[in-house]
């Protein structure tokens, strides 16, 4: 990915989005945001530009990719999830839209307790899952992350998608070099999740994975 790449983002607003925003910025990269209320953004940066939307009211997904080089979706709305699977919907309009304009990364941030396709979680994360998860009304985030799990594996070959199925955050510090693995994750901070996910989009290897991610020891 060259430094000067413009690179959209869904969910910049977000805890995990605004450090990446920051981040992509301070490589070089132009960053296109799509937020529903840009006061909550608080980076002003002339590569920055912020569009006023919602994943949910139909917004130009060919006008937004215009010039792009990848997307990233650290998106979540846990109230609207627990009733539909809105990121799934969005993402099965987006991955199209890329194909038109030739656009082929695709990052999409996901959670640990999501489960892996067609596996099962380890019985440790089934059990938090189905205590503190459930109590928290996050099932429908992992439900919804599932299904866009399923959507670009079974239909989106072409793309050069990831899917990070980041650790439970704390906010603070970086704690040090997250990695991608298959069976363990880390409680990490917000600011090395979004440095994992810009690092993960630049990493041949972990296209069409979707791991959690580790710190380095
Ligand atoms: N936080 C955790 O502990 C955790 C742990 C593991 C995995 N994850 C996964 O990572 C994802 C991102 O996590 P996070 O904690 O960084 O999320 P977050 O702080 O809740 O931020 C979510 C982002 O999504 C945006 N968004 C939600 N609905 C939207 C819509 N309809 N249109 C446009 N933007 C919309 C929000 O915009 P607004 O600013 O307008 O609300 C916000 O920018 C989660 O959804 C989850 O799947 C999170």
């Amino acid at each position: 990915m060259s430094s000067k790449s413009t690179i959209l983002v869904f969910g910049g607003s977000g805890r995990t989005g605004r450090h990446f925003v920051e981040i992509a910025l301070k490589k070089g990269h132009k960053v296109r945001a799509l937020v529903r209320d840009p006061a909550k953004l608080a980076i002003r940066n002339p590569n920055l530009d912020l569009r006023q939307g919602s994943i949910v009211d139909g917004a130009n997904l060919d006008e937004l990719l215009e010039g792009a080089e990848s997307v990233v979706c650290m998106l979540g709305d846990a109230k609207m999830q627990s009733k539909e699977n809105v990121n799934t919907a969005f993402v099965k309009k987006l991955i199209p839209a890329m194909r038109r304009q030739d656009v082929k990364k695709f990052l999409y941030q996901a959670g640990g307790a999501t489960k892996p396709y067609k596996e099962n979680l380890p019985f440790g994360t089934w059990l938090l899952k189905n205590t503190l998860v459930r109590m928290s009304g996050l099932l429908g985030q992992h439900r919804d992350n599932e299904a866009v799990i399923e959507y670009l594996v079974e239909e989106a070959p072409d793309i050069d998608w990831v899917v990070h199925r980041a650790g439970i955050f704390s906010d603070g510090p970086s704690k040090g070099t997250l990695v991608r693995s298959k069976d363990r994750v880390s409680m990490a901070s917000f600011v090395d999740t979004a440095t994992y996910n810009y690092n993960a989009l630049n990493d041949p290897a972990a296209v069409h994975t979707y791991d959690m991610s580790v710190y380095k020891r």
